[in-house]
């Protein structure tokens, strides 16, 4: 009779859970951070806060009014207590700056603008020191057209000769004209007559940006051995420049390069957008090269793992392939520029979802994602997306799995400045006209950062600094956020310090859901440990959300871990998550109240309370020592 019971009550016990076993996960995913196993943690760079440098904008040491090395080197405790991993610098060599660092006229060389190389290394050392990781820009597709390289390619040395991509072009009634139709991203004609060789030469961005030939294997070699030289030198990788545009697509048999198709709906032949660039961009080769450069980044195998993050606005299926295959590695982070490209102010929930969930459904399984909101190419997050929902976006890429990726100023909330044509720099802006330029410009997002309301926002004392300071410079300020509990810099900083502590945050699964159209949520969770919700309400009507109906397993009192200047909300707060207001662009990170023991059974996912399932074990020991005591009595 008592062994009944006990069967009967295990039975019930089963039963009663069967409701919470049964439910699958509508979009589960794991593996978002593939766990280095030798050391059973992430590697550094898996779950690292990068943050991009723009070193003409950053600080100015030396009062000429552009941001130099040792400007960056005094300035890297503030990105210590920021608590950033590694920061990528845009480039610091030699050049004539037609495009500001990215036209390389010596690839191992310190531009004297930005300081020498004892400087550099000073700054290494430094960053050593506070444990914070220098990564360079490197520049493949092109050089400056002052390049002691180009220099002899143009007098056809036999060494450099075809370290370019030349062609004589077509002779139409008597006058030279472009090899092939192909536009420079920079308007214009990619093409540009050099009068020293008599051929054209390829330029896919300015004319001063002579395009390298990928197709001569000393090239590759050179460009191999630029990565070396910086790698002994002891930087932790690189940020690898224009990556779709490295290989264009060989001549054909008679030596000819072919037109690229019209793009119907723009009509300006100058325009990038003109045609469809079959021909000039993605070529197949170019995912194989970025293979080769890993491979040299892994031959320094002494310390840390070295790393390259890939630029490419590719489509999904091309970026996922510079992760890597089944028998070579490619760039560890090919940057996830979705939340750029993919959301713009209008998008809601279901957009987001959508946008985050198509990184991570397209990722192969054991590679690391992360997330970019801004850059020097891209208008400010604030300007693109609205400066109220800064801090939700930063809570949002902190909190999903993997990297993020910060660009300077973004942390305190530095929005576009609005540039004048007089005092407009960047050539792709320079390159068109008063009435369109604005379009094309970057230098609303490039301008000195803004340190606090001194003189030059504190950036520098010169009288004129190289692009104007932003006029908003006396409200948005590192000093005076500082002062501020809920300022962009404050969050920030929590927000880097939360994930830091965070296991489940590092390496816990994640579903991504539109709660409904205007909320969304991401939860992570993992064995033995909380579970966290993110939420963001992305438009202006207050939202009233169950959590459970939506996420599964969430404890109903959940407690708020962080909160921005939206809420009425304080962190310690607790909140009933099957009845949850939030306000306009109201953002929580929330926790659970108590840990979870996960388990999976034929690959569905399934989470009992731990008291449940110590329960059960206790109930199933015991029914198990009862039958022996029956079984030994009827023995005895
Ligand atoms: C990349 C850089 C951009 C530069 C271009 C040419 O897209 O981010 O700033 O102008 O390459 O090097």
């Amino acid at each position: 009779m008592a062994s009944l019971v006990a069967a009967l009550l295990v039975i019930l016990m089963l039963n009663g859970l069967e409701p919470a076993m049964s439910q699958p996960y509508p979009n589960y995913h794991a593996d978002f951070v593939d766990i280095d196993q030798a050391k059973n943690e992430p590697k550094w760079w898996q779950t690292g806060a990068f943050y991009q440098i723009y070193p003409r904008s950053f600080k100015d040491s030396n009062g000429d009014g552009i941001g130099d090395l040792n400007g960056i080197a005094d300035r890297l405790p503030y990105l210590k207590e920021l608590g950033i991993t590694a920061t990528w610098l845009s480039p610091i060599f030699t050049s004539p700056m037609a495009d500001f660092g990215y036209d390389i006229a010596n690839f191992t060389e310190i531009a004297p603008i930005f300081g020498s190389m004892s400087d550099f290394e000073n700054l290494l050392k430094i960053a050593k020191q506070l444990n914070i990781k220098i990564i360079l820009d490197f520049v493949p597709n092109h050089s400056s057209d002052e390049c002691e390289w180009f220099k002899r390619s143009a007098a056809r040395d036999p060494e450099y000769k075809d370290f370019y991509v030349w062609h004589p072009g077509k002779m139409v009634n008597g006058v030279h004209q472009p090899p092939s139709n192909w536009v420079s991203v920079f308007h214009g004609s990619a093409w540009q007559w050099h009068e020293g060789r008599k051929e054209y030469y390829l330029h896919q961005f300015v004319k001063k940006q002579p395009d390298l030939n990928y197709r001569n294997p000393k090239v590759r070699e050179a460009m191999k051995n630029v990565l070396r030289f910086w790698l002994a030198k002891g930087v932790a990788g690189f940020r690898i420049d224009a990556v779709p545009h490295v290989f264009e697509i060989a001549p054909d048999a008679a030596g000819q390069y072919r037109d690229e198709p019209r793009n119907n709906g723009n009509n300006d032949p100058d325009d990038y957008g003109y045609l469809q660039h079959i021909y000039t961009v993605d070529q197949p080769e170019t995912i194989n090269l970025v293979y080769e450069w890993r491979a040299v980044l892994d031959e320094f195998k002494d310390g840390d793992e070295r790393i390259l993050l890939a630029e490419t606005y590719s489509p999904i299926d091309i970026v996922m392939q510079y992760y890597g295959n089944a028998t070579a590695e490619g760039a560890q982070l090919p940057f996830n520029f979705r939340l750029i490209s993919d959301i713009s102010n209008n998008s809601n929930a279901e957009s987001y979802e959508w946008t985050i969930l198509q990184w991570l459904q397209h990722m192969p399984k054991g590679r690391t994602a992360n997330w970019v909101l801004g850059n020097h190419d891209q208008p400010r997050v604030g300007s693109r997306l609205g400066t109220d929902r800064i801090d939700m976006l930063n809570m949002l890429t902190t909190t999903l799995p993997g990297a993020s990726v910060t660009y300077q100023g973004e942390e305190l909330g530095m929005t576009n400045v609005w540039i004048s044509w007089k005092d407009t720099v960047d050539p792709s802006a320079c390159n068109t006209n008063p009435n369109v330029y604005e379009h094309y410009s970057r230098d609303p997002e490039r301008t000195p950062f803004q340190w606090s309301d001194d003189i030059d926002a504190g950036f520098s004392n010169a009288s004129k600094t190289w692009l104007p300071i932003g006029p908003s410079y006396k409200l948005i300020n590192l000093e005076k956020e500082r002062k501020e509990p809920l300022s962009h810099f404050n969050i920030f900083k929590q927000l880097m310090q939360l994930r830091k502590e965070t296991k489940t945050l590092q390496v816990g699964e994640t579903e991504v859901k539109a709660v409904n159209r205007n909320v969304l949520g991401v939860k992570r969770f993992r064995q033995h440990d909380f579970t966290y919700v993110t939420l963001l309400n992305i438009f202006d009507g207050t939202e009233t959300v169950n959590l459970k109906d939506s996420f599964a397993d969430l404890t109903t009192d959940m407690e708020v871990v962080l909160v921005t200047d939206k809420s009425q909300r304080k962190a310690g707060d607790f909140i009933n998550s099957e009845n949850l207001q939030l306000l306009p662009k109201e953002s929580l990170i929330l926790r659970s109240t108590s840990t979870y023991y996960t388990y999976y059974s034929n690959g569905e996912h399934r989470q009992l309370p731990i008291e449940g399932v110590y329960l059960l074990v206790a109930q199933v020991v015991l029914y198990l020592s009862y039958r022996r005591v029956l079984t030994l009595n009827s023995v005895c």
